[in-house]
């Protein structure tokens, strides 16, 4: 249920760019990259939001999202970037990479999104080396279920103008059904309506 078209392929990325700008967004992922080093694989690479936090210890990160636009609205802060960023592919459910390559994997608020998200996860873990690690921040399902039902009654909804996204995703499980180790997670609600904002943020290891 991706929106195609002017919406989905020129609105959207431009909408969903700045409502990821907030300064809660900022803190957040300034956390998740902590301890990034080395050859970073970023899926769900969107426009970059990421970038002006990569730590000095990044080598290359290498990008992935279908987005076009994203990559327009990237630019700027790619070439502003001391660390190199190589777009390598348009999908997380299928990895242009050797197994056991990549030091560590970011996603941010893109779990909710890739389509299989089982799929891009299973490819996560098979190009981490051992003992890499997943860095993720990530909304999803709430373990209250008041705010649970609201997630399922509004992802029809939330899937058909947010490009796909899914309230209702228990991303803890999700990463641990891939086969990772969840080392440490913290779970909050965002500032907004509960439904949209339920948080994981963390690390998972391959093992
Ligand atoms: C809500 S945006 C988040 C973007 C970015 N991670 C951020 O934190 O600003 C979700 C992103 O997932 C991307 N996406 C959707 N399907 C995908 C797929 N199959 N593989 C990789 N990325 C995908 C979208 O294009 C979009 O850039």
């Amino acid at each position: 249920m991706r929106p195609v078209g002017f919406y989905g392929d020129q609105i959207l990325p431009r909408f969903t760019n700045q409502i990821l700008s907030g300064r809660e967004h900022k803190e957040i992922r300034s956390r998740v990259v902590g301890g990034l080093y080395g050859e970073v694989l970023e899926v769900g690479f969107g426009s970059g939001l990421n970038v002006p936090h990569y730590p000095s210890g990044v080598d290359r990160v290498l990008a992935v999202d279908p987005a076009t636009v994203g990559r327009r609205l990237a630019a700027e802060r790619v070439s502003a970037s001391p660390v190199p960023v190589e777009y390598i592919g348009l999908d997380g459910q299928l990895l242009p990479l050797e197994a056991a390559t990549i030091d560590h994997v970011l996603t941010t608020w893109t779990m909710c999104t890739i389509p299989n998200i089982a799929s891009a996860l299973g490819e996560i873990h098979r190009v981490l080396r051992p003992g890499g690690e997943l860095h993720f921040a990530e909304h999803g399902l709430s373990p209250d279920p008041k705010v649970a039902k609201w997630q399922d009654r509004l992802t029809p909804f939330q899937r058909w103008w947010a490009g796909g996204c899914h309230l209702n995703r228990p991303i803890d499980r999700l990463i641990e059904e891939a086969g990772f180790a969840v080392t440490r997670m913290d779970n909050f609600y965002m500032k907004g309506p509960r439904p949209m904002g339920y948080m994981f943020e963390g690390l998972a290891t391959k093992s």
